[in-house]
């Protein structure tokens, strides 16, 4: 009888075990904290130091756009719970590096785009299409965030305007003239 009982208890201790080392691995990697998106509120080279963004556009970006698309970051609690913050830095370092509203006005030329107003005129063009499509802001963001989510009227304001946007960088650029013809 003692025998029998002895493989159920040795289970139990194993799930027991199991759940130590997995409590013990949650502790250890909230020691690894990733750096934060560095919390500038610098605004001399944002966009609308570029073109000009209407107040309430420019809001509308700080809301549903800039956590990921800015230097900085507003971080929810959890950001400091692991590995929740290492996913976040992950969203926020891709989403920064496709582009950046609050660095806009450092756009660097490329092989593709070779003025600075041509790229900052393809990276708004995105931002039409990203917008339009419902893409972004991301779902598992405004799942979350809810006043990010865009309702239909204030994604009308900004393809409206970017479409200026757009107009306001072909006056100041030859070749972006030739680029924003061509789109539409
Ligand atoms: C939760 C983070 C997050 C938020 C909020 C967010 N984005 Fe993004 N964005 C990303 C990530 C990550 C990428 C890169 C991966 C991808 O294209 O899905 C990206 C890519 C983009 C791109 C480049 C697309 C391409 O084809 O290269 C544009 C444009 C963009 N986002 C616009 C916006 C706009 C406009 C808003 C607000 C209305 C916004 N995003 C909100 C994370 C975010």
């Amino acid at each position: 009888m003692e025998e029998k009982q002895l493989p159920a208890a040795k289970k139990v201790s194993w799930v027991k075990k199991a759940g130590y080392i997995l409590l013990g691995a949650l502790v250890i990697i909230q020691f690894f904290q990733p750096g934060k998106n560095n919390q500038s509120l610098d605004m001399a080279n944002d966009i609308s130091k570029v073109v000009t963004v209407p107040e309430d556009v420019h809001n509308i970006l700080k809301t549903s756009c800039y956590d990921c698309h800015s230097n900085n970051t507003q971080y929810p609690w959890y950001a400091n719970i692991q590995p929740v913050g290492w996913w976040l830095k992950d969203h926020i370092d891709e989403g920064k590096g496709h582009l950046n509203f609050q660095d806009f006005a450092l756009v660097e030329p490329s092989e593709r785009f070779p003025t600075k107003a041509l790229r900052q005129d393809h990276k708004l063009e995105e931002v039409y299409e990203t917008v339009e499509e419902g893409e972004m802001p991301l779902k598992s963001y405004t799942i979350i965030h809810g006043d990010a989510k865009l309702t239909d009227l204030q994604k009308k304001s900004i393809l409206e305007w970017v479409k200026a946007a757009r107009k306001e960088l072909a006056e100041r650029d030859s070749a972006a003239v030739t680029a924003f013809l061509s789109s539409h």
